[in-house]
């Protein structure tokens, strides 16, 4: 006798959100912890009604690896880019991060073989010079603002290792358009009633310009490159050279241009925000810190390369940690576009799924003592036993994150290196963070750093 699968239409909706709605309101613009309180409020898989269903799509918020799995793991057409994405893509354009999956899939195809782990080594590995930086700049030590400095890092390894230049001072300008125009998009799309898209308001003025200033130096690296079949910028190059293996069709100019641009923006708050919070959390964990620069020693006194990262294990588990602790990106989100099963509820079309991020890496159920920092929990024996979807920093299943070799690749480099040279002491018990689209700090984190003996 076979079992047939329940038919999604009889299975019941996710039950509703017991907490009120002006605590609602508030906790799904608090992208982060908002998670937590909305998870032991209404369990793992919750409808959250905003306003009339009419005009406001039910949210389903998923937190367990379960229902991670039920919306990431399939490979049919039944989610698709949210409200989230279209927001991006009317700012800065088309590009992998944006596309509806159909028109995504040729762009996918052609981009893949670039970011496969081996590819990344040939551009990436320029975190390891740029956290020497930050190193020589405290010969003496001293004290200093852990979210500025890991920023100025971040920036200068996207710069050589996405565009292939130095940006130096140009690099806190493109930080700061990056911050305008991802804060711009991120509180409309977040907002229930928006301002048309017409209306030139003067926040949107300066999200377009800032996005402009961006498509310009993307777009000069282009060309620059296209002329200069020989120029030093591996990526670029790689890009050029990129054709959908099915169709043979190479990327458009303006579409690399594009995809350069959201390179940065994705890459740059979430590898800063990963070792910046690393660095935090070993300020106050001495003995953990202490075996990181041990680690990084033993492979000798001169730049770590890409090649290292294999001597790097405890390195790559304090990082894990770090990001199951403060998830670089919190959440993510899904439309839905034909009813799916979630954890035995009905999902109608039309809902948008919220996939909480934070949420699944600090339920109490999934991880004993969930913010006690701990990097054993990723031990090879403890991940080896884990459920895939349990942790999830990049996404998974169809649609994760193209840059996750990468990430890992430069945020192993420049944790090691700076460990290994600086003893960082952490003055701050705790640090606020806000989410105007991936985590971020929302002040100083301040540390005192001494050159290790
Ligand atoms: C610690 C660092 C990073 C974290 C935690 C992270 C996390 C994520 C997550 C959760 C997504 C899914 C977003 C969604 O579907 O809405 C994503 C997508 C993406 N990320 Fe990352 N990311 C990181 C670094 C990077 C870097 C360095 C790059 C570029 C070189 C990058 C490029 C992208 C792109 C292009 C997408 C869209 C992929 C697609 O839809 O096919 N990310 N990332």
């Amino acid at each position: 006798m076979t079992i047939q699968p329940p038919d999604v239409r009889e299975l019941p909706l996710a039950p509703r959100n017991p907490l009120p709605l002006r605590e609602l309101v508030k906790l799904v613009r608090r992208l982060d912890t908002g998670q937590d309180v909305i998870r032991d409020a209404g369990g793992p898989v919750t409808r959250i009604q905003l306003g009339p269903a009419k005009l406001v799509p039910p949210i389903v918020a998923v937190m367990s690896p379960e229902g991670m799995r039920d919306v990431l793991g399939r490979n049919d057409a039944a989610t698709d880019r949210c409200i989230i994405h279209d927001e991006v893509r009317r700012m800065a354009g088309d590009s992998l991060f944006v596309l509806p999956n159909q028109q995504w899939r040729p762009r996918k195809r052609a981009l893949q073989p670039v970011f496969t782990r081996p590819n990344v080594r040939n551009f990436g590995g320029h975190m390891s010079s740029a956290a020497q930086a930050f190193v020589d700049r405290w010969p003496t030590g001293g004290d200093l603002d852990l979210d500025v400095e890991c920023r100025r890092v971040a920036m200068a390894s996207l710069g050589r290792s996405v565009l292939g230049v130095d940006l130096n001072e140009r690099g806190d300008v493109i930080a700061r358009c990056m911050h305008v125009a991802s804060s711009y998009t991120a509180d409309r799309a977040l907002r229930p009633v928006r301002a048309p898209h017409w209306l030139p308001t003067p926040a949107r003025r300066r999200a377009r310009a800032a996005v402009e200033a961006m498509r310009r130096v993307t777009t000069e690296m282009v060309t620059a490159c296209r002329a200069d079949p020989d120029r030093d910028a591996p990526l670029v190059q790689a890009l050029i050279a990129a054709t959908d293996p099915e169709t043979g069709r190479p990327l458009s100019d303006g579409e690399i241009a594009n995809d350069l641009l959201i390179f940065m923006l994705a890459g740059h708050d979430t590898t800063a925000t990963a070792l910046t919070y690393a660095l935090w959390i070993l300020g106050h964990h001495q003995q953990i810190q202490q075996r990181v620069a041990a680690e990084a020693a033993a492979i000798g006194d001169r730049e770590l390369l890409p090649a290292d990262v294999t001597r790097l294990g405890y390195t790559v588990q304090v990082l894990n940690e770090a990001v199951r602790l403060c998830p670089p990106a919190a959440g993510v989100a899904r439309m839905v576009t034909r009813d799916i099963e979630v954890t035995g509820y009905r999902v109608p079309a039309g809902s948008l799924v919220a996939l909480g991020l934070y949420g699944l890496h600090h339920d109490p159920q999934l991880w004993p003592d969930p913010m006690t920092f701990d990097p054993d929990r990723f031990s090879p024996e403890q991940v080896r036993t884990r459920d895939r979807w349990q942790f999830l920093p990049f996404l998974g299943g169809s649609r994760p994150c193209i840059g996750e070799h990468f990430a890992r690749l430069e945020t192993t480099l420049a944790l090691a290196t700076i460990v290994r040279a600086m003893q960082i002491t952490s003055l701050d018990d705790d640090f606020a963070c806000e989410v105007p689209f991936t985590t971020v700090a929302k002040g100083p984190i301040r540390a005192r750093v001494a050159p290790r003996g």
